[in-house]
Protein backbone atom coordinates (compact mmCIF):
# COMPACT_ATOMS: atom_id res chain seq x y z
CA UNK A 1 0.00 0.00 0.00
CA UNK A 2 1.45 3.31 -1.01
CA UNK A 3 1.20 6.94 1.02
CA UNK A 4 0.55 7.19 4.76
CA UNK A 5 -1.45 4.50 6.19
CA UNK A 6 -5.35 4.85 7.70
CA UNK A 7 -3.90 5.43 11.02
CA UNK A 8 -1.77 8.19 9.98
CA UNK A 9 -4.78 9.90 7.94
CA UNK A 10 -7.10 9.29 11.04
CA UNK A 11 -5.16 8.76 14.47
CA UNK A 12 -8.35 8.91 15.67
CA UNK A 13 -11.61 6.29 14.78
CA UNK A 14 -15.08 6.47 16.55
CA UNK A 15 -16.36 3.36 17.76
CA UNK A 16 -20.26 2.51 17.20
CA UNK A 17 -21.08 -0.10 19.81
CA UNK A 18 -22.19 2.39 22.41
CA UNK A 19 -24.68 4.40 19.65
CA UNK A 20 -26.25 0.52 19.15
CA UNK A 21 -26.94 -1.69 22.67
CA UNK A 22 -28.35 -1.18 25.87
CA UNK A 23 -28.83 1.82 26.63
CA UNK A 24 -28.04 3.23 23.25
CA UNK A 25 -29.00 7.03 23.01
CA UNK A 26 -31.85 8.26 20.44
CA UNK A 27 -31.65 8.06 16.57
CA UNK A 28 -31.05 11.23 16.52
CA UNK A 29 -28.57 11.89 19.06
CA UNK A 30 -27.01 9.24 17.53
CA UNK A 31 -26.15 10.29 13.92
CA UNK A 32 -25.61 13.85 15.58
CA UNK A 33 -22.63 11.80 17.32
CA UNK A 34 -21.74 10.43 14.05
CA UNK A 35 -21.82 14.00 11.89
CA UNK A 36 -19.74 15.74 14.89
CA UNK A 37 -17.22 13.07 14.86
CA UNK A 38 -16.58 13.43 11.39
CA UNK A 39 -16.81 17.46 11.39
CA UNK A 40 -14.26 17.50 14.17
CA UNK A 41 -11.70 15.72 11.93
CA UNK A 42 -12.39 11.92 12.56
CA UNK A 43 -12.28 9.68 8.97
CA UNK A 44 -12.88 6.96 10.16
CA UNK A 45 -15.93 4.71 11.93
CA UNK A 46 -15.54 0.86 13.37
CA UNK A 47 -19.05 -0.79 13.69
CA UNK A 48 -19.86 -4.84 13.58
CA UNK A 49 -22.55 -6.91 12.90
CA UNK A 50 -23.43 -7.65 16.56
CA UNK A 51 -23.39 -4.11 17.49
CA UNK A 52 -27.51 -3.84 18.62
CA UNK A 53 -29.53 -4.81 21.17
CA UNK A 54 -29.58 -8.58 20.26
CA UNK A 55 -30.09 -11.28 18.16
CA UNK A 56 -33.00 -9.23 16.33
CA UNK A 57 -31.02 -6.25 15.77
CA UNK A 58 -28.11 -7.22 13.98
CA UNK A 59 -26.49 -4.99 11.42
CA UNK A 60 -28.08 -1.81 13.65
CA UNK A 61 -25.03 0.28 13.74
CA UNK A 62 -24.38 -0.47 10.77
CA UNK A 63 -27.16 0.79 8.94
CA UNK A 64 -26.48 3.74 10.93
CA UNK A 65 -23.68 4.46 9.45
CA UNK A 66 -24.76 3.85 6.22
CA UNK A 67 -27.08 6.63 6.58
CA UNK A 68 -24.55 8.94 7.23
CA UNK A 69 -22.45 7.31 4.36
CA UNK A 70 -25.26 8.32 1.98
CA UNK A 71 -24.17 11.61 2.63
CA UNK A 72 -20.49 11.97 3.23
CA UNK A 73 -17.12 10.38 2.64
CA UNK A 74 -15.27 7.90 5.42
CA UNK A 75 -13.30 4.97 5.86
CA UNK A 76 -15.57 2.08 7.33
CA UNK A 77 -14.63 -0.32 9.33
CA UNK A 78 -16.63 -3.62 10.50
CA UNK A 79 -16.59 -7.20 11.72
CA UNK A 80 -17.90 -10.28 11.99
CA UNK A 81 -17.64 -13.58 13.51
CA UNK A 82 -19.68 -13.03 16.63
CA UNK A 83 -23.19 -13.74 16.52
CA UNK A 84 -25.80 -12.44 20.02
CA UNK A 85 -27.75 -15.96 21.08
CA UNK A 86 -29.15 -14.75 23.70
CA UNK A 87 -27.74 -12.95 26.84
CA UNK A 88 -24.45 -15.03 24.91
CA UNK A 89 -21.67 -13.46 22.70
CA UNK A 90 -21.05 -16.80 20.26
CA UNK A 91 -17.38 -16.85 18.43
CA UNK A 92 -18.11 -18.15 15.26
CA UNK A 93 -15.39 -18.57 12.84
CA UNK A 94 -16.79 -21.45 10.59
CA UNK A 95 -15.90 -20.09 6.49
CA UNK A 96 -19.95 -20.36 5.52
CA UNK A 97 -20.61 -18.36 8.39
CA UNK A 98 -18.07 -15.38 7.62
CA UNK A 99 -18.84 -15.52 4.41
CA UNK A 100 -22.87 -15.18 5.31
CA UNK A 101 -22.03 -12.34 7.77
CA UNK A 102 -19.50 -10.52 5.24
CA UNK A 103 -22.20 -10.32 2.67
CA UNK A 104 -24.86 -9.07 5.25
CA UNK A 105 -22.69 -6.63 6.29
CA UNK A 106 -22.30 -5.06 2.89
CA UNK A 107 -26.15 -5.22 2.69
CA UNK A 108 -26.33 -3.33 5.94
CA UNK A 109 -23.61 -0.75 4.71
CA UNK A 110 -25.10 -0.49 0.94
CA UNK A 111 -21.52 -1.21 -0.36
CA UNK A 112 -20.17 -3.11 -2.51
CA UNK A 113 -16.79 -4.10 -0.89
CA UNK A 114 -15.42 -2.79 2.83
CA UNK A 115 -12.85 -0.68 3.31
CA UNK A 116 -11.67 -2.58 6.51
CA UNK A 117 -13.16 -6.07 7.52
CA UNK A 118 -12.03 -7.83 10.80
CA UNK A 119 -12.63 -11.32 12.13
CA UNK A 120 -13.95 -10.00 15.57
CA UNK A 121 -13.03 -12.64 17.52
CA UNK A 122 -10.82 -16.52 17.54
CA UNK A 123 -14.20 -19.38 17.49
CA UNK A 124 -12.20 -22.04 19.53
CA UNK A 125 -13.74 -24.69 17.43
CA UNK A 126 -11.50 -23.24 13.68
CA UNK A 127 -8.77 -23.12 13.28
CA UNK A 128 -7.92 -19.12 12.40
CA UNK A 129 -6.46 -20.20 9.23
CA UNK A 130 -9.43 -21.26 7.76
CA UNK A 131 -11.61 -18.37 9.64
CA UNK A 132 -9.00 -15.85 7.68
CA UNK A 133 -8.44 -18.07 4.96
CA UNK A 134 -12.16 -17.32 3.95
CA UNK A 135 -11.89 -13.31 4.28
CA UNK A 136 -9.12 -13.84 1.66
CA UNK A 137 -11.48 -15.59 -0.78
CA UNK A 138 -13.63 -12.72 0.51
CA UNK A 139 -10.89 -10.24 -0.41
CA UNK A 140 -9.70 -11.86 -3.78
CA UNK A 141 -13.51 -11.70 -5.01
CA UNK A 142 -13.81 -8.35 -4.45
CA UNK A 143 -15.40 -8.12 -1.23
CA UNK A 144 -13.23 -6.70 0.75
CA UNK A 145 -10.31 -4.29 1.06
CA UNK A 146 -8.07 -4.32 3.96
CA UNK A 147 -8.01 -7.46 6.09
CA UNK A 148 -7.65 -6.86 10.21
CA UNK A 149 -7.77 -9.42 12.53
CA UNK A 150 -9.52 -8.05 16.29
CA UNK A 151 -8.95 -9.79 19.91
CA UNK A 152 -6.14 -12.16 18.62
CA UNK A 153 -2.95 -12.71 21.09
CA UNK A 154 0.60 -13.29 19.75
CA UNK A 155 0.47 -17.00 18.41
CA UNK A 156 -3.13 -16.00 16.87
CA UNK A 157 -1.84 -13.16 14.97
CA UNK A 158 1.29 -15.28 13.45
CA UNK A 159 -0.41 -18.10 12.39
CA UNK A 160 -3.05 -15.06 10.83
CA UNK A 161 -0.14 -13.91 9.12
CA UNK A 162 1.28 -16.78 7.53
CA UNK A 163 -1.73 -17.36 5.50
CA UNK A 164 -3.07 -13.81 5.32
CA UNK A 165 -2.25 -10.40 4.61
CA UNK A 166 -3.38 -8.96 7.76
CA UNK A 167 -2.96 -4.82 7.91
CA UNK A 168 -4.64 -4.00 10.87
CA UNK A 169 -5.10 -5.45 14.92
CA UNK A 170 -7.71 -4.37 16.63
CA UNK A 171 -7.58 -5.36 20.92
CA UNK A 172 -8.24 -3.90 23.64
CA UNK A 173 -5.71 -1.40 25.53
CA UNK A 174 -6.21 1.41 27.88
CA UNK A 175 -4.95 2.80 31.39
CA UNK A 176 -6.45 0.02 33.08
CA UNK A 177 -6.24 -2.93 30.25
CA UNK A 178 -2.51 -4.11 29.23
CA UNK A 179 -1.83 -4.96 25.74
CA UNK A 180 -0.05 -8.06 25.10
CA UNK A 181 3.43 -7.14 23.78
CA UNK A 182 4.26 -9.50 21.75
CA UNK A 183 1.65 -8.41 19.99
CA UNK A 184 2.37 -4.89 19.55
CA UNK A 185 5.93 -5.86 18.76
CA UNK A 186 4.59 -7.97 16.03
CA UNK A 187 2.47 -5.40 14.54
CA UNK A 188 5.57 -2.73 14.63
CA UNK A 189 7.82 -5.45 13.07
CA UNK A 190 5.40 -6.08 10.52
CA UNK A 191 3.92 -2.44 9.83
CA UNK A 192 0.56 -3.63 10.96
CA UNK A 193 -1.81 -0.66 12.42
CA UNK A 194 -2.53 -1.41 15.51
CA UNK A 195 -6.02 -0.03 16.69
CA UNK A 196 -6.80 -0.08 20.90
CA UNK A 197 -10.14 -0.24 21.60
CA UNK A 198 -12.28 0.81 24.40
CA UNK A 199 -9.52 3.11 24.89
CA UNK A 200 -11.13 5.05 28.49
CA UNK A 201 -11.55 1.57 29.90
CA UNK A 202 -15.11 0.60 28.56
CA UNK A 203 -17.04 -0.07 31.33
CA UNK A 204 -14.39 1.04 33.45
CA UNK A 205 -14.63 4.25 32.02
CA UNK A 206 -16.00 6.18 35.31
CA UNK A 207 -12.41 5.54 36.90
CA UNK A 208 -10.81 8.10 34.29
CA UNK A 209 -12.03 11.20 36.29
CA UNK A 210 -10.52 10.10 39.63
CA UNK A 211 -7.23 8.48 38.30
CA UNK A 212 -4.83 11.19 39.36
CA UNK A 213 -1.94 10.75 37.49
CA UNK A 214 -4.77 11.28 34.17
CA UNK A 215 -5.94 14.28 36.33
CA UNK A 216 -2.38 15.69 36.80
CA UNK A 217 -1.25 15.28 32.99
CA UNK A 218 -5.04 16.55 31.86
CA UNK A 219 -4.12 19.90 34.43
CA UNK A 220 -1.05 19.98 32.79
CA UNK A 221 -1.90 19.94 29.47
CA UNK A 222 -5.06 22.02 29.99
CA UNK A 223 -7.50 19.52 28.73
CA UNK A 224 -9.66 16.66 29.93
CA UNK A 225 -8.53 13.41 31.48
CA UNK A 226 -10.30 11.41 28.29
CA UNK A 227 -8.73 13.18 25.74
CA UNK A 228 -4.96 12.96 27.77
CA UNK A 229 -5.50 8.89 27.12
CA UNK A 230 -6.63 9.29 23.19
CA UNK A 231 -3.42 11.54 23.14
CA UNK A 232 -1.22 8.45 24.52
CA UNK A 233 -2.29 5.84 22.70
CA UNK A 234 -1.31 8.07 19.90
CA UNK A 235 2.06 8.82 21.07
CA UNK A 236 2.11 5.20 21.60
CA UNK A 237 1.65 4.30 18.05
CA UNK A 238 -1.83 3.04 18.05
CA UNK A 239 -4.90 4.19 16.52
CA UNK A 240 -7.22 4.61 19.52
CA UNK A 241 -11.14 3.53 18.98
CA UNK A 242 -13.23 5.88 20.56
CA UNK A 243 -16.62 4.72 21.95
CA UNK A 244 -18.83 7.91 22.41
CA UNK A 245 -22.74 8.26 22.80
CA UNK A 246 -23.36 12.45 22.58
CA UNK A 247 -21.69 14.63 19.99
CA UNK A 248 -19.46 16.41 23.02
CA UNK A 249 -17.57 13.23 23.66
CA UNK A 250 -17.00 12.33 20.08
CA UNK A 251 -15.90 15.79 19.38
CA UNK A 252 -13.61 15.72 22.78
CA UNK A 253 -11.69 13.01 21.50
CA UNK A 254 -11.32 13.51 17.66
CA UNK A 255 -9.96 17.25 19.00
CA UNK A 256 -7.37 15.03 21.53
CA UNK A 257 -5.39 13.80 18.21
CA UNK A 258 -3.82 17.86 18.32
CA UNK A 259 -2.57 17.13 21.98
CA UNK A 260 1.28 16.39 21.95
CA UNK A 261 2.51 14.59 25.42
CA UNK A 262 5.98 14.71 26.69
CA UNK A 263 7.92 11.53 27.09
CA UNK A 264 7.43 12.37 31.01
CA UNK A 265 3.66 12.34 30.52
CA UNK A 266 3.46 9.37 28.29
CA UNK A 267 5.72 7.18 31.02
CA UNK A 268 3.38 8.41 33.93
CA UNK A 269 0.60 6.94 32.17
CA UNK A 270 2.37 4.07 31.00
CA UNK A 271 3.63 3.50 34.50
CA UNK A 272 -0.48 3.50 35.64
CA UNK A 273 -1.37 0.15 33.83
CA UNK A 274 -1.45 -2.74 35.34
CA UNK A 275 1.25 -5.36 34.98
CA UNK A 276 -0.64 -8.75 34.31
N1 LIG B 1 -13.11 -5.46 18.66
C1 LIG B 1 -13.84 -5.63 19.74
O1 LIG B 1 -14.08 -6.76 20.22
C2 LIG B 1 -14.40 -4.43 20.45
C3 LIG B 1 -14.91 -4.57 21.76
C4 LIG B 1 -15.40 -3.43 22.39
C5 LIG B 1 -15.39 -2.20 21.73
N2 LIG B 1 -14.91 -2.11 20.45
C6 LIG B 1 -14.91 -0.83 19.71
O2 LIG B 1 -14.36 0.16 20.54
C7 LIG B 1 -15.25 1.25 20.66
C8 LIG B 1 -15.06 1.95 21.98
O3 LIG B 1 -15.32 1.08 23.06
P1 LIG B 1 -16.17 1.55 24.33
O4 LIG B 1 -17.13 2.59 23.91
O5 LIG B 1 -16.66 0.33 25.00
O6 LIG B 1 -15.12 2.15 25.32
P2 LIG B 1 -14.34 3.57 25.44
O7 LIG B 1 -13.88 4.06 24.13
O8 LIG B 1 -13.32 3.29 26.47
O9 LIG B 1 -15.44 4.58 25.98
C9 LIG B 1 -16.14 4.35 27.19
C10 LIG B 1 -16.98 5.54 27.52
O10 LIG B 1 -16.15 6.66 27.78
C11 LIG B 1 -16.85 7.84 27.45
N3 LIG B 1 -15.96 8.72 26.65
C12 LIG B 1 -15.32 8.39 25.52
N4 LIG B 1 -14.61 9.45 25.06
C13 LIG B 1 -14.83 10.47 25.94
C14 LIG B 1 -14.38 11.80 26.01
N5 LIG B 1 -13.54 12.31 25.10
N6 LIG B 1 -14.80 12.57 27.06
C15 LIG B 1 -15.64 12.07 28.00
N7 LIG B 1 -16.11 10.79 27.98
C16 LIG B 1 -15.70 10.00 26.95
C17 LIG B 1 -18.04 7.49 26.58
O11 LIG B 1 -19.22 7.85 27.25
P3 LIG B 1 -20.60 8.20 26.47
O12 LIG B 1 -21.07 6.89 25.92
O13 LIG B 1 -21.44 8.74 27.57
O14 LIG B 1 -20.32 9.20 25.39
C18 LIG B 1 -17.87 6.00 26.37
O15 LIG B 1 -19.08 5.30 26.42
C19 LIG B 1 -16.63 0.62 20.45
O16 LIG B 1 -17.61 1.56 20.05
C20 LIG B 1 -16.33 -0.37 19.36
O17 LIG B 1 -16.32 0.28 18.10
C21 LIG B 1 -14.41 -3.20 19.82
Amino acid sequence: MQGPSIAQRFPVVLGTMNLAGEGRPSREVALATIHAALDAGVGSIDTADVYGLGEHDAHFAERLVAEVRRERAFVVSTKGGVRRRGEAWEHVGDPAYLRGACEASLGALGVDAHDLYFLHAVDPRVPIEESVGELVRLRDDGRIVRLGVSNVDATQLRRALAVAPIEVVQNEASPFVRLDPEVEATCRARGIVLQVYAPMGGWRAGRVAHEPVLRCVAEELGVSPFEAIVAWTIARGWQPVCGASRPENARSSARAAAIALTDAQVAAIDAIVPRA
